[in-house]
């Protein structure tokens, strides 16, 4: 059986969760359950990320324990996923002792093979992004990613001999060349890892500035650097040797934005290499989401609230706006007129009226219930040969993480059905009692819209369900068989009874 394994980052507990965070997970989400319905096994993973300095600091801000202020802010992220339609396997917090125990025993493999050792280091360390940054790395002495002045710290710590897998590294990538999707960010992997000598990774903070932590299991005067502990969540979700692990880990695909590429591309796969694990299969990475020409951030102050928007337009309509007016890999603007215009177009326009009219059709020409067809007729054999190319280009290219041109190509069908219902006049064959080329034109569309019901369902649950229950089907995604609808035809049964009238995505006045 083929199998699906997705991450999401674990998001840190210092800010309440955004859009940022929400399109990240509800890619995965999506993801998973195309996954689900072609068949495959899956297992889709989030969490939180509660050490270090940063959550200690927002703690204090707070005031408030670190620990307390975790479980706040965890529980803020946990139960926002399900209002976005989001159904993932496990969750995972760093304090739980499942993932402490996990980074103990990684730690101690690494240490025990003699690829961690003790040493002084002095450099800038940025708080915001709690790492040291070389010269080299600052811009006009001030941290690239937050525009603050480092703070230089001199101290003895225990470092990850990194450097000794930087070959390896790039053989790795370039002997695979999807490890890293898409391909701009291999690119600049590749560049940054042939750049120069990579440096060892500081791996401990000492307990006297920082004591929020998984302690080292060798030194019980330090705790684990965040990113150490953090990246180690993808596996200790699973239970390092446990059966999930033999069954989930070699289809590991890591969903990440572009801040945090260098820990997904360079961190992870080195340590999992000293640790003697096999790498995951693919890293993905998106780029961000803009106000205005910023990213979207706690720290700029220009966050959108996922929440309030699904609860204003719906859910629905809020994940399809954010797969597809994202491409994959690039940035891009969020705006609420740009959501109401797309919303109004694709959804209340060209889906939505496809299934009032065709209903409403159906009810007066046939009571209601799904006719049998009778030969297909040139039109007919034309829209039935775009709908195969439409759902195998969905298909593929949403295999391909590029949702947005895989719902463009399934909305070319949406489009091709309405003109089909423009050009077939079925108005015009009822009145002439053409009841036979009527029945066969009513089923040609009724049975794509049954196909886009089942295509959307990754994207758009609710909504899909509601499409097919309009249809008469109660969906069932384990009965599903994606990858047959492209070929496949007469999946509708006649005689099946439809919904009087369809509602799907109400117009929104502006
Ligand atoms: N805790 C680390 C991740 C550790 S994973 C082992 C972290 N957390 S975070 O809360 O800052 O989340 C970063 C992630 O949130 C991004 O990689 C992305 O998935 C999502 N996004 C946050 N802001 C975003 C945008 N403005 N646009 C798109 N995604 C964004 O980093």
């Amino acid at each position: 059986m083929k199998r699906f394994y997705i991450s999401t980052p674990i998001y840190y507990v210092n800010a309440r969760p955004h859009l940022g965070h929400a399109y990240t997970t509800i890619v995965a989400d999506s993801l998973t359950r195309f996954h689900r319905v072609l068949g495959e096994e899956t297992f889709f993973l989030t969490g939180t990320d509660e050490h270090g300095d940063k959550i200690a600091e927002a703690a204090k801000a707070a005031g408030s324990s670190p620990g307390q202020y975790a479980d706040e802010i965890s529980a803020a992220f946990r139960e926002l996923w399900p209002k976005l339609g989001i159904e993932h396997s496990d969750f995972i917090r760093t304090t739980e002792e499942r993932h402490k125990a996990c980074v103990r025993g990684i730690l101690t493999r690494v240490h025990d093979a003699g690829d961690i050792y003790f040493g002084e280091y002095g450099g800038h360390y940025c708080f915001g992004c709690e790492r040291f940054y070389t010269e080299k790395e600052l811009k006009d002495g001030l941290c690239p990613d937050h525009g603050t002045r480092p703070e230089y710290i001199k101290e003895k710590n225990y470092f990850f001999r990194m450097s000794k897998y930087q070959d390896w590294l790039i053989d790795h990538i370039e002997q695979n060349p999807d490890f890293i999707r898409p391909a701009r960010y291999k690119g600049e992997v590749l560049s940054l890892l042939q750049s120069g000598a990579l440096e060892d990774l500081c791996i401990s903070r000492p307990k006297t500035r920082l004591s929020w932590g998984i302690e080292l299991p060798f030194d019980e005067n330090y705790v684990t650097y965040v990113w150490f502990d953090a990246l180690i969540n993808y596996i200790s979700a699973l239970g390092l040797g446990s059966s999930n692990f033999e069954r989930f880990w070699s289809s590991a695909n890591h969903l990440v934005a572009k801040d945090i590429l260098k820990p997904h591309a360079v961190f992870w796969p080195t340590m999992l290499k000293a640790a003697g694990i096999e790498p995951y299969k693919h890293l993905n990475v998106h780029g961000y989401w803009l106000i205005k020409d910023a990213k979207m951030s706690k720290t700029v102050g220009n966050v959108v609230e996922p929440l309030a928007l699904a609860d204003k337009y719906g859910l629905d309509a809020f994940r399809y706006f954010l797969l597809r007016e994202m491409r994959f890999g690039n940035d891009a603007s969020f705006s609420e007129d740009a959501f109401v215009t797309r919303l109004n177009a694709d959804l209340a326009n060209d889906l939505g009226n496809l299934f009032s009219r065709v209903l409403s059709m159906t009810r007066k020409y046939f009571a209601g219930k799904v006719p049998a067809e009778a030969a297909h007729a040139e039109e007919d054999l034309e829209v039935i040969s775009l709908g195969r190319s439409a759902i195998r280009n969905f298909q593929q290219l949403f295999k391909d993480l590029k949702f947005s041109m895989a719902l463009e190509s399934l909305w070319d069908l949406v489009r091709g059905l309405n003109k089909y219902v423009d050009s077939t006049a079925p108005w015009a064959l009822f009145k002439a009692k053409d009841m036979e080329r009527l029945a066969t034109v009513m089923y040609v569309l009724l049975e794509h819209m049954r196909k886009l019901g089942v295509c959307l369902w990754p994207v758009m649950p609710d909504a899909s369900t509601r499409m097919l229950s309009q249809l008469g089907i109660a969906f069932d995604p384990e009965a599903v068989d994606l990858e047959s609808e492209a070929e496949s035809w007469g999946g509708l049964r006649p005689g099946l009874d439809l919904a009087e009238s369809s509602r799907l995505f109400p117009r929104v006045e502006v």
